[in-house]
Order: C-alpha cells, then sequence, then structure tokens
C-alpha cells in the first residue's frame, strides 16, 4: 500500500477518516473485494453445512446416551438386588470405578455347566463328573471336577445394522441361578434391547435352557439380529 507521507501530516482533526479511506480505496479495492467474496463463501458453506455437521455430532452424543439410558433402565430392578447380594452386575468392561467385583457368568446345576461370556475362548459347555482318589489317610475320596468339552451351545446375537453404540452387562442372579447377557445397541428406531438368560434346570440336570428376547425401546420398528452359534467342533464327543 501506497501511503503518502505527507498526505497524514497536513489531516486536520475533521477531515482525518475521510482522507484516510481516499488514500486506502485505490490499491486495496480488489483486495477487500476478493476478502468479501472469501468471507460470503465461508458463511455460506458454514450455513449449509452447519446444520448437517451439528446434526452428525449431536446425534452421536444422543444415541450414545440413549444406548446409556437404556441399559440404567433395564438394570433397575437389579441394582436393588445387587445391594442386597442377591445379584451381581458387571458392565463390559467392568466399571471398576463403580466398586464393581467381576464376577464369573457361569451357570451350572452340578451336572452341566457353562460361562456366559461373548468374547472368551473358555465359554462352551462344561460337566460335572466325580471320580474317587485315595487321600493321606489312605481312604478312598470322591471329587467333584469339571470337564470342559468342546461344544459351545452358546447363542451371541450381533445387531447386523450396524450400530456405533453399544452396551454389554452381565448379571448373575444368586438366587435362582439364572444368568442374564443384557446389551443395549443404537439404532435408527430407538435403542435396541436384547436379554439373553442361560439356564442350567434344576430338577432337569440335563436341560440347558437359553432364551433371547429382543425389543426396541420407545418408537416401533424392527431391526435385524443376526445370531451366531458355533457350529460342532470337528473332534466334538457330539460328533
Ligand atoms: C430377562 O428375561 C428373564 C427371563 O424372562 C427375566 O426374568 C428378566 O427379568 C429379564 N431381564 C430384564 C432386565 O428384562
Amino acid at each position: 500500500m501506497n501511503y503518502h507521507p505527507t498526505a497524514y501530516k497536513k489531516m486536520q482533526p475533521g477531515h482525518s477518516i475521510i482522507q484516510k479511506i481516499y488514500s486506502l480505496s485505490p490499491n486495496t479495492a480488489s483486495c477487500s473485494r476478493r476478502a468479501c467474496f472469501v468471507g460470503i463463501c465461508v458463511c455460506l458453506i458454514f450455513y449449509y453445512l452447519a446444520p448437517y455437521f451439528f446434526r452428525q455430532v449431536f446425534s452421536g452424543f444422543s444415541y450414545k446416551s440413549a444406548v446409556h439410558l437404556c441399559t440404567t433402565r433395564h438394570l433397575a430392578p437389579h441394582y436393588l438386588s445387587a445391594i442386597e447380594f442377591d445379584a451381581s452386575i458387571n458392565h463390559l468392561p467392568i466399571n471398576e470405578k463403580d466398586g464393581e467385583v467381576p464376577q464369573l457368568p457361569f451357570v451350572g446345576n452340578g451336572k452341566l455347566a457353562s460361562l456366559v461370556k461373548y468374547e472368551q475362548e473358555d465359554s462352551g459347555l462344561y460337566l460335572f463328573y466325580d471320580t474317587l482318589f485315595t487321600n493321606e489317610n489312605k481312604k478312598e475320596e470322591k471329587e467333584h471336577k469339571l470337564l470342559r468339552l468342546p461344544y459351545d451351545p452358546l447363542l451371541r446375537p450381533e445387531h447386523v445394522t450396524g450400530s456405533h453404540h453399544k452396551e454389554e452387562v452381565s448379571v448373575v442372579n444368586f438366587r435362582n441361578g439364572i444368568v442374564e447377557h443384557l446389551s443395549c445397541y443404537s439404532s435408527s428406531h430407538g435403542p435396541l434391547f436384547l436379554n439373553h438368560t442361560v439356564i442350567a434346570h434344576r430338577s432337569r440336570p440335563n436341560v440347558l435352557l437359553q432364551r433371547l428376547e429382543g425389543r426396541i425401546d420407545g418408537k416401533s420398528g424392527s431391526e435385524d439380529v443376526y445370531i451366531h452359534q458355533q457350529t460342532i467342533n470337528h473332534n466334538s464327543v457330539f460328533k
């Protein structure tokens, strides 16, 4: 920019601003016009993209909080049982901040048993059996042992439409021996709640029951859930 040093010296108090504008105008006109144009473009882009951007960000937040709310709501009846030591609640991963004590979600009736963990290698079917052994007093004693079968009947439901938010909790009910694997998934219809219960029958000890119930909280709609079940392994006793 070409300021005339003499122009400033001659300035009168009342004329100063007008003088300045005159002195700026010829050289900076194209520059400020360009700045104006860029400014308008930025405003337009912001105007059109901002709602999309905020919708993305806030829907992320709202899906996450909806999933969290779903878990909290369905767990509500269990919180009291947990306080009275009738149940143990474990978030996956474990919520150590709130003083959760890790509990193995193991369900069994003395004949057969199962570990209700979707991600774990050692989940599967277990059989109890008795062996005789002689103790240090040379007396025969019976020992109750567990044998892991190379067969895993545990169902593993997955939400196929790819929900980005998911919460899983396992609840061991000490009174009835039922293990619940509860999961909440985000979905466009509202949070999807899955209740997977595993029961080792007490009076029919060779029966292991699994019950899977799904529902969408709030709005109605339907979602596809994929149920994965490992096929019988080649080295299985059930071959
Ligand atoms: C899950 O299903 C079982 C069996 O129907 C029921 O006893 C339990 O209350 C359900 N849990 C939740 C959190 O809805």
